[in-house]
């Protein structure tokens, strides 16, 4: 029987697809390639889905874990080197060629075509460019930055100190959560016809720090305001107030292409495949702090 096989499937967004694709298709349909066989039997043992193998690391044991497959769930790995992540990306691709899968559907980044955020962007492009050049059939589906990356327990220390410091100035930033993200990537698995497709799984709406700070003061009752500085001086400020020097690195970069208008790209094709707007950032942090909205 050809099945839907999903890598990545112990992680965050992989679990949430597996859950989604149980709606749409029978067990008997799915099958998970994954790394660490007892984490993935806590996790399915008792769905009766048939766990398989595979590791980035190990390209045969991918070989073995995509064969059968009419359609292949690509979850990106998580390897920060650039470089070692394109290469492992490049590897499945092969394997999944040898072991005849007919259909790739590959977890991109969105807006990548237009500049966003290249220390990711990058890696995504090359990837996107190897499954063309393989001649096989593929969606591509360009997420967007994981809401949960900016709504979470964190914002409590902007709430409590009653600024958020950034250099991002009023650039515009989409993000969406991963749960809309699974569920439309789990109707792409069970619908035909999204083949050769990229979907921008992005909001139609952005927001920004002023924003950000305008939902913080209504979920808390407490003032919080957003000051944008230099790049130079919001490192120096993040630095000092405790950011580690390597992430206050990372923030800044990020709050550079806020700035310079390289995130605020928006969609309609994620709310098309899920059928409603995605959750947005006011609805995430208003549910976090359990306030309504
Ligand atoms: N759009 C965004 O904002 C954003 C943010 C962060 C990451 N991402 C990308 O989206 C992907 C999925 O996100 P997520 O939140 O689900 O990440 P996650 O929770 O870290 O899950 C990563 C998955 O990759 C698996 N994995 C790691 N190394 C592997 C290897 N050598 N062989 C086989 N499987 C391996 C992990 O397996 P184990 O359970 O065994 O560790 C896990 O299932 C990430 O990997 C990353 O590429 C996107």
């Amino acid at each position: 029987m050809s099945k839907i096989v999903v890598t990545g499937a112990t992680g965050e967004l992989g679990q949430l697809v597996v859950k989604h694709l149980l709606k749409r298709v029978p067990t008997s349909q799915i099958a998970v390639s994954v790394r660490n066989l007892e984490k993935a039997a806590g996790l399915f043992g008792d769905q009766d889905i048939e766990v398989r193998y595979g590791d980035y690391d190990d390209p045969s044991s991918l070989e073995k874990s995509f064969v059968g497959a009419s359609k292949l769930l690509l979850i990106s790995t998580p390897q920060d080197d650039s470089i070692v992540r394109i290469r492992k990306h490049v590897d499945a691709i092969q394997a999944a060629k040898k072991a005849g899968v007919k259909h790739i559907i590959y977890t991109s980044f969105a807006a990548i075509d237009k500049g966003a955020f290249p220390p990711l962007g990058n890696v995504h492009l090359a990837t996107e460019y190897t499954l063309r050049a393989s001649g096989l059939s593929t969606t591509i589906l360009r997420n967007a930055f994981y809401q949960e990356a900016f709504a979470n327990e964190s914002l409590q220390a902007y709430i409590d100190h009653g600024v958020i410091i950034t250099s991002a100035g009023e650039g515009k930033l989409n993000t969406v959560e991963r749960n809309d993200l699974a569920i439309a990537t789990a109707n792409v698995l069970a619908e035909e016809g999204h083949e050769n497709k990229t979907y921008e799984l992005a909001s139609s709406e952005t927001w920004n720090y002023d924003e950000l700070a305008n939902i913080l003061s209504d979920v808390s009752g407490k003032t919080v305001s957003h000051q944008s500085f230099s790049d130079s001086n919001a490192l120096e400020k993040l630095i000092e107030s405790g950011v580690p020097e390597g992430i206050a690195q990372f923030q800044i970069t990020l709050y550079n292409s806020i700035a310079n208008g390289n995130e605020g790209n928006t969609s309609h094709d994620l709310e098309e495949l899920i059928g409603r707007k995605p959750i947005s950032i006011r609805e995430s942090i208003t549910h976090l702090f359990n306030r309504p909205i």
